[in-house]
Parts: C-alpha cells; structure tokens; sequence
C-alpha cells in the first residue's frame, strides 16, 4: 500500500551530493549553472519559508538572495543530511499531505548552487514568492479570539507547560471549517493544543488559580478537541481547511483553552496567541471520531533501549483514516503505527524511528487510508532509556514509568476516522469507550501487581470496573483505595455514587459528606446530598446543599431543577 522508500535514511552521513547533482544533469557546468532566482528560491519559498521567515519558527529568515546567500553554507548541510526541514516520519511514509521531505533534486540543487558560486540570476525569473495576508494562511479569518492579557515568560528556566483561558464571543451556534493559530511569539511557542470548553470549568480553574491560565499538562475534563479533532499545532504547521460538509460544531458561548508549551529564550519575551476561525453555514453530514491507542503501564528499566509497549484495536463498522497523531514524552525513540486488514494484509501508517518531543504533531493523510470493519490499529512504542538517547531527561537514566509530567513517559496514537456511514458514529464511540475502559482495568490491574498499595490505581480500577457495570468487583477495590487514601475526596465521591446508583442512599450519604467535608467545594457532592436529602424528606437540608451546589457552579442544571422543583411543591 506504502511504496518503498527512495533509498533515503534519516541519520545517514552528508551524501555525496554534489556528484549525485551533477550526475542527475542539474549542475553539469556545461548546462547552466544553478541560480538563486530561478532555482533555489522556489524550493525555500515551497520548502522553508512558512517557518525561515519573522512570523515563523525558524531562527532566521530565508526569502531574499541576501539572506539565503548568507546561510548558505549551512543549508547546503542541513538539506544533505536531512536536519531541515524538520519532519519526524521516516521518509518512507510516503502518504502524508505537507511532508517536510525533500526530493533528492531538491538537494542537489542546494549544493549544485554553492558550488556554481552563488549566482543571484535575474530577478525577473523568480516565481512570486508566497504572500500572506496579515500572516494568515487561509486568508482573513472570520473570528479572531486573541489570548486576554499577553503572558510574561521569564527569560530562564524550565519550559512552562501553560493554558490559556479566553472567551470566544457569543454567537449562535456556528460549524468550524478549520482554524489556523498564531502563536504571536514564534520564537518562544514551541508547540500548541486548542481545545474548547463549552462549561466554565476552565475559567474557573484559572480563577481559583493565576488568572487568566493556569499551569501544567492536565486540562479539565470539559477542555475538549471537539468533533473528533486533532487541533495541534508546531512550527511549520500548514492549517487545513476542510470540507464544508465535514465542520465541527462550536458550541455557543464557549471558552477558548490553549495549551502552550514555551521555551525561554535567555531574555523576557511576551506571548500572545491567537487562533483564526473559519466558518462554514452548512450543517455537517458526517464527522470523525477520535480513536486513542493508549498504555498506561509504562515502567521503563533504566539503561534499557529495547523496552517497549504495544496496543491494539478492532474496527467495529467501516471507516476511513484521515489523521494519525502520535503522543510520547523524552525517552521514546521509536513509534510506529499499523492497520492489519480483515482480508489480510498490513499497512505501516505511521514509523517515527528518532523520535522528538519537540516536534510533536499530526498528519494528515494525503489519500484517506480505508478501514473495513475488522481491521486492526495497533501501535509500537519503544523506549530508549540510557545514556545513548541525548534526550534522557536524567544522567544516569532513572527508572520512568506513565505520567503526565514530561520526565514521566506517555504512550498514545490518535487515529482520526471519519465513519463510512455517519449513523455508525454512535457504534464506534459506544465500542471504542468500553475499549479503552477494558485498558484502563488491564493496565491498573498490571500496576497493582507491581505495586500492592498503589492507593491510586485502587481507586482507577474501582471506577473503571463501576463505570463497565462490574460493581461487585469495583467496590472492594474501592474499599482498599478508601483505606489507602483515606484524605482522597475522589475515592469517597466514588463510593457514594456507587451506592447512589443502586438507590442505597443511607449509604451514599456519609461518603458525600466525607466528599465535602475534605473538599468543601465539591458542588457535585453537595448536589448529590441535596438529592438524598428529598428522599429522605429533609426538604431543609435539600435546599441548603442544592442552593450550595448552584453557588459553587452555576452552571448546574441538575440542581437547579431540583431547587425549582421544591419551590414549585411550596418545600
Ligand atoms: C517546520 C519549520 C521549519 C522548516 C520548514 C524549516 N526549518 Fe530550518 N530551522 C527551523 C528551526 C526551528 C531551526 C532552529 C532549531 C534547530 O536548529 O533545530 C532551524 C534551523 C535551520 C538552520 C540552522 C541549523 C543549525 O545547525 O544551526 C538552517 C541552515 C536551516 N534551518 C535551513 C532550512 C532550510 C534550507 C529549510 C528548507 C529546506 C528549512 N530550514 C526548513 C525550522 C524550520
């Protein structure tokens, strides 16, 4: 299905491209020599400038013979051995739209142009350079929503993992075609993820926390990538507009949450991004779902580089792969993803063998990979933890195991599949969640046997088992996580809508009160106590924890009703 690599190998030495140019025709002197305005400056403009230029990720611009020809040296050997353009999957993923690969031509011509020396050519023979209005790709937006307050970045330090909560202005409900982000300090902003909240959930966070964003890796839950959508974004990134039958919904009245990974840069520099909408009037016929391979029983050995972690997935109905995006942190090395089809047959879709955090992205399929019902995803990740891997975070290698903190590992592809028949949407989502809960007890279960008194994988198996409907076998890892974690708000929460659920509210009750009295904010569990309060007749009561629940979130519907409902009863 994937053709053959063009004998190209990441990592390999400079190739002898002078020769191979000169052998390929493109710099034999007795034809002409290779120029600037002809030749090279086409392939920067293609090739370089969306990052080489003052609005871009590059450290230097490359758009005129000036600037091109003082770098010169230096692109003629970063072209040779592949450094630039920056571009994670192995040449030999040949079906990704923008790959940043280079044709052996390409090259050539590099080289052929600094030895020919240099020649600028006539002007007049450069094709139009690309133009962006306003910096935008895509043209003039239909919505800009800009970051509220510019953020100060320290000029030394760790990186500042940091999200961002802005308002997107009212409006009726309106179907995203794509959207394009800015990072306003290109410099800085290594890479980007948009997501959107329909609640408050993340405004509040950033209220309670330091307004207006607040920091690490770990969003609410309400922060989504909506409609399927892998809305990332790195330096370099070319914006897609997609079909105006395949928008995704913005709900309305939303917050904007970006979440920015910086990198001081040794002076004070301030950040504001923005993000660009473009709007589509025609309601969606169809649209993708997210599929997310994930391990969470990662535990890497130190000194290790052949540590690996593997998952897979059966396609329930018939899709077609438009996206994948993989998601690790800095001791992966190599990632890869495949498709076994029903009929037989195997498709690499994704191989990153160097692995870069850095450079983290999606990609997009050039041509939609299909995936009849039957047909297995499955992903590879392989870890280098010694000394050998320049990006270990420790020296001498510790052991790693899963985490959202970037020294911990994570293990995660993302497959965008747009169903064949939309109506099969609901099929997937319905199997892909009792998937990834089945993962989730597997690899709690792992963990515990590892770690007997991991307190916090009591209370994720617990959950998980509950949530499949298993109870009697979730409650007494529950219990363990209760004893374990006895100031755990989570865990008693858990257990009092375990028993809420089975109608048992003289048992609930005590596990809501414990739920408030560690963590008095908690408006879920006040609305819980409101409930059990009117059936238990204490209408008194009912009204002080639902009126409380309202007041920490105003936003609860559920309470609400509830309140007007014993108003409406004269309770
Ligand atoms: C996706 C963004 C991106 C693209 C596309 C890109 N570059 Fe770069 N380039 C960078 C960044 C970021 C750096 C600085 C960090 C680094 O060296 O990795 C860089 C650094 C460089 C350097 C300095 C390398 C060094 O060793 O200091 C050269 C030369 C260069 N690029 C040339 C090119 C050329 C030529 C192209 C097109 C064929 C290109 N780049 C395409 C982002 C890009």
């Amino acid at each position: 299905m994937f053709p053959a690599p063009d004998s190209v190998k990441l990592n390999s030495p400079p190739a002898p491209v002078v020769i191979l140019a000169s052998m390929m025709g493109i710099s034999a002197a007795a034809a002409r020599p290779i120029e600037y305005a002809r030749d090279v400056a086409p392939i920067l403009d293609a090739r370089c400038v969306t990052c080489h230029r003052p609005d871009g990720g590059g450290p230097f611009p490359l758009q005129t013979y000036a600037e091109a020809r003082k770098h010169a040296k230096e692109i003629t050997a970063v072209t040779a051995r592949r450094y630039m353009p920056p571009w994670l999957p192995s040449p030999a993923c040949t079906n990704f739209a923008d790959a940043r690969v280079l044709t052996t031509n390409e090259i050539a011509a590099f080289a052929g142009w600094e030895a020919d020396g240099l020649i600028e050519g006539d002007p007049a023979n450069r094709p139009n350079p690309p133009s962006w209005p306003g910096g935008w790709l895509l043209g003039t937006p239909d919505l800009v929503v800009t970051m509220t307050v510019p953020y100060e970045l320290a000029p030394e330090g760790k990186d500042v993992y940091r999200n961002f909560v802005a308002p997107i202005p009212p409006h009726a409900k309106r179907f995203v075609r794509g959207i394009e982000f800015h990072p306003g300090n290109p410099r800085v902003v290594h890479h980007a993820f948009v997501n959107i909240d329909p609640t408050r959930g993340s405004r509040r966070r950033a209220e309670k926390e330091s307004p207006p964003g607040f920091d690490g890796m770990q969003l609410p839950e309400t922060a989504v990538m909506p409609g399927g959508q892998l809305l990332g974004w790195q330096p370099g990134k070319i914006p897609y507009l997609g079909s105006e039958d395949l928008g995704w919904e913005l709900p309305a009245d939303s917050d904007l949450v970006l979440q920015l990974h910086m990198h001081p840069s040794g002076r004070p520099e301030t950040v504001q991004s923005a993000v660009g909408f473009y709007f589509t009037d025609r309601t969606p016929t169809n649209s993708p779902y997210r599929v997310e391979l994930v391990r969470f029983d990662i535990d890497v050995p130190p000194g290790t580089d052949d540590y690996a972690v593997e998952n897979s997935y059966v396609m329930p109905i018939d899709g077609t792969l438009l996206r994948i995006s993989p998601h690790s942190h800095y001791v992966a090395r190599r990632i890869q993803g495949f498709a076994e089809f029903p009929g037989g047959g195997r498709a690499t879709l994704v191989d990153i063998p160097d692995w870069d955090f850095n450079w983290q992205g999606d990609y997009r399929f050039a041509e939609p990979v299909s995936l009849p019902k039957g047909t297995r995803l499955s992903m590879r990740f392989q870890f280098d933890n010694t000394t050998n891997n320049v990006r270990n975070p420790f020296n001498p290698p510790k052991r790693i195991v899963y985490g959202l903190q970037t020294t911990d590992e994570m293990a995660e592809l993302w497959f965008q599949i747009l169903p064949d028949h939309r109506e099969d949407r609901a099929v997937l989502a319905r199997d892909f969640l009792r998937y990834r809960r089945e993962v989730l007890i597997e690899s709690h279960r792992l963990r515990l046997k590892k770690n007997p008194g991991d307190g916090e994988a009591e209370l994720m198996l617990g959950s998980a088992l509950n949530a499949l409907g298993r109870t009697n076998e979730g409650l007494p890892h529950l219990e363990a996580a209760a004893r374990l974690r006895p100031n755990d708000d989570r865990v008693f929460y858990e257990i009092g809508f375990f028993h809420l659920g089975a109608g048992r509210y003289a048992d609930a009750k005590p596990n809501f009160e414990k739920v408030v009295a560690l963590n008095p904010k908690d408006s879920q569990a006040h609305g819980s106590l409101g409930i059990i309060a009117i059936v238990q007749g204490d209408y008194a009561g009912a009204r002080r924890h639902l009126e409380e629940a309202l007041r920490l979130n105003p936003e609860d519907t559920l309470a609400k009703t509830y309140l007007d409902k014993l108003a409406a009863a004269g309770k």
